[in-house]
């Protein structure tokens, strides 16, 4: 296949993209890289790697650099909440408005499977053991809302010759070549590791977490599904419902291999707590996650020993909010 990915060049794409050419697809990168240019420098110059710097609201360059593909894998997106806060204009200018022409744009142009990047949290808080894909939804935060709106105006346009699957991640983690610091286990380990002290706060909450690895083999999953399986279909994509407390522990354990760790637990009014169920994805589809969290945090740790996370308390690239307030984008 060769895949169109909006946001290609972010924490999740900068390893699904060398996957997808590992697997013998095409691929062309539209993104704004803004968290770097060099993400790709080791392979830019594959054969099958198209890279494209554009802007999603762009849709005549949009129209020109989707010529050829047939796939589309939708990830580009004003990140986290905080993030998203600073700027509600331009959130939604991004990740709302554009949504809807892109879809159509893309079925003009003969994408034959269009697949995209929601959240887990469209949920909100929801007090029942397992949250499923078939709950109502109650998103908090713009960001939420526009993943959720992102999502029905998507099946709006499935049809024989447009496949339209949804995945529904948990917090991912782990190490990418545009690294990510400030999602909770990455968090907590560049605290651990670097400055030898973490805080969790409160204790008892689930955190729903995916290792960045089984995230990208989840997309490859539904990218080569055949279509019958996924379309129309909506997926939650996470594995660990570790306790906030567990997280830290895990951590605190990790890395105290390597030298001591303080943990410190802070009381919190805030005891959301979310368990996502990601069965229906293992029994429809037999997607099986494979990593843990301890896995996400060692590679992490070898990424910090290796050299590969320079400055990485500080350096705005790995911080989205910090980033974002920088490049000033409008
Ligand atoms: N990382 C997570 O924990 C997580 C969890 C659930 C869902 N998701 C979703 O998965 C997707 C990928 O997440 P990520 O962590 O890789 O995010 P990221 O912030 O690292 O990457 C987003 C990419 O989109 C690009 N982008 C932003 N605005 C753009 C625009 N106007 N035009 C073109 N490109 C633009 C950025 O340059 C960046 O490369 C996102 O849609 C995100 O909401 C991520």
């Amino acid at each position: 296949m060769h895949v169109f990915i909006p946001g290609g060049a972010g924490y999740v794409g900068s390893l699904l993209v060398p996957a997808l050419l590992n697997a013998g697809h095409a691929v062309t990168v539209y993104d704004l890289f803004l968290y770097g240019e060099e993400v790709f420098d080791s392979i830019k110059s594959h054969p099958k790697l198209t890279l494209v710097k554009g802007d999603i609201r762009d849709l005549s360059k949009m129209e020109d650099a989707l010529h050829g593909c047939d796939s589309v894998i939708h990830l580009a997106c004003i990140s986290n909440d905080p993030s998203f806060e600073l700027n509600p204009n331009l959130g939604k200018s991004i990740n709302l408005d554009p949504f809807e022409p892109f879809v159509q744009l893309a079925k003009k142009k003969g994408i034959q499977r269009f697949i995209y990047a929601s959240s887990s949290s469209v949920y909100g808080v929801k007090d029942v053991p397992n949250v499923t894909e078939d709950m109502e939804l109650h998103p908090l935060t713009d960001y939420s809302k526009f993943k959720a709106e992102c999502e029905k105006i998507l099946l709006k346009y499935k049809a024989d010759d447009f496949t339209c699957c949804i995945l529904r991640p948990a917090t991912v983690c782990g190490y990418a070549p545009r690294q990510r610091l400030d999602v909770v286990v990455n968090i907590l380990t560049n605290l651990a590791y670097n400055t030898g002290k973490i805080k969790v706060m409160g204790g008892d909450q689930l955190r729903p977490n995916i290792h960045i690895q089984d995230m990208v083999r989840a997309y490859l999953h539904v990218l080569e599904a055949p279509s019958e399986n996924i379309q129309g279909e909506i997926f939650n994509v996470g594995y660990h419902n570790h306790s906030v407390q567990e997280l830290g522990t895990i951590v605190q354990t990790t890395v105290g291999k390597k030298k001591v760790v303080d943990l410190e637990q802070i009381p919190t009014n805030d005891n959301r707590s979310y368990h996502v169920s990601s069965e229906k994805i293992s029994t429809k589809l037999g997607f099986i996650p494979k990593y843990t969290i301890q896995d996400a945090v060692d590679g992490l740790i070898e990424a910090f020993e290796q050299g590969k996370l320079p400055n990485s308390l500080e350096d705005k690239r790995y911080f989205n909010i910090k980033t974002m307030k920088a490049v000033n984008l409008t």
